[in-house]
């Protein structure tokens, strides 16, 4: 007798976000912008893949998120979303292709959805994109904002701060937190923001925040997976080396240039003979 098809996992979707958060359930989240560690990190039961715009400084090797272009979302999204089948894929919408108007972020969106398989949109920002976040969220597009440090606003902000400190600055962190739930938002990341500031914001947010450099009270964790494997030789403070996978690849890279080099390998059991 053959061996059953194995089983489709159920996808996790935006009802499952909301009842994380009621069970008090973590929730994580990975960044992911090709198929091969897609597929190892959707088989490893992660509940969200964000193809983020970090593709720019962790792939593409520019020295921020800012020159990432719609097209290059497009292709990574459309690798993830190919060989995912249970997590929820967020896209990114890059610099420059959402912040002008409602309609600009919605065609940008339909792109990631429609060209893509994102499951889901991410964009930066608060109060002002309110009206984007409605916008897609009649449409049908389920959107995840992106508070605190947002990197493509890395300029305006002086580098890469820890925003949110200080009295006005955590009540309007959660004014926005607020307005883009309103709005309709399925979670909200918190990115660099102190721990209380970051609890307040979860304790009064009714959809789930995700944090990265948030403490451990938000309702989940996301990670740039570079960071999460230790793929260079540094990561950011609130990083945790899962692993050393850039040393691991550089010794199993060397061994393979030497076993070349010796006329070690191909060996006769990777050799056709006739
Ligand atoms: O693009 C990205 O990796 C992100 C995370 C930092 C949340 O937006």
């Amino acid at each position: 007798m053959s061996n059953p098809a194995p089983e489709t996992p159920r996808r996790f979707r935006v009802h499952h976000l909301r009842r994380a958060k009621e069970r008090g359930e973590p929730l994580t989240m990975l960044t992911a912008y090709d198929a091969v560690t897609a597929r190892v990190f959707d088989e490893a039961g992660v509940d969200l893949l964000l193809v983020g715009d970090s593709v720019g400084d962790n792939m593409l090797a520019h020295d921020s998120t800012i020159p990432v272009t719609v097209d290059e979302m497009v292709v990574a999204t459309r690798a993830v979303a190919r060989v995912t089948r249970r997590a929820m894929v967020v896209a990114d919408l890059p610099f420059g292709s959402y912040e002008a108007s409602p309609a600009q972020c919605h065609a940008t969106a339909v792109r990631l959805v429609k060209e893509a398989g994102a499951h889901a949109v991410k964009f930066e920002g608060g109060t002002h994109l309110a009206g984007h976040v409605e916008l897609l969220t009649r449409s049908g597009i389920p959107v995840v904002g992106h508070l605190g440090f947002t990197p493509q606003s890395e300029n305006i902000l002086g580098g890469k701060r820890v925003q949110g400190r200080g009295e006005e600055a955590a009540d309007r962190l959660v004014a926005d937190a607020l307005a883009l739930a309103d709005a309709g938002a399925v979670a909200v990341v918190l990115e660099m923001v102190p721990a209380p500031v970051a609890d307040r914001v979860t304790e009064v947010l009714p959809v789930p925040t995700i944090g990265i450099g948030a403490g451990n009270g938000c309702d989940g964790q996301v990670l740039v997976w570079t960071d999460m494997a230790g793929m260079g030789s540094w990561s950011p403070r609130f990083a945790r080396r899962y692993a050393e996978l850039g040393a691991a690849l550089g010794a199993a890279t060397r061994q393979y240039v030497q076993d070349v080099r010796a006329r070690a390998f191909p060996g006769p059991e990777h050799t056709y003979d006739s």
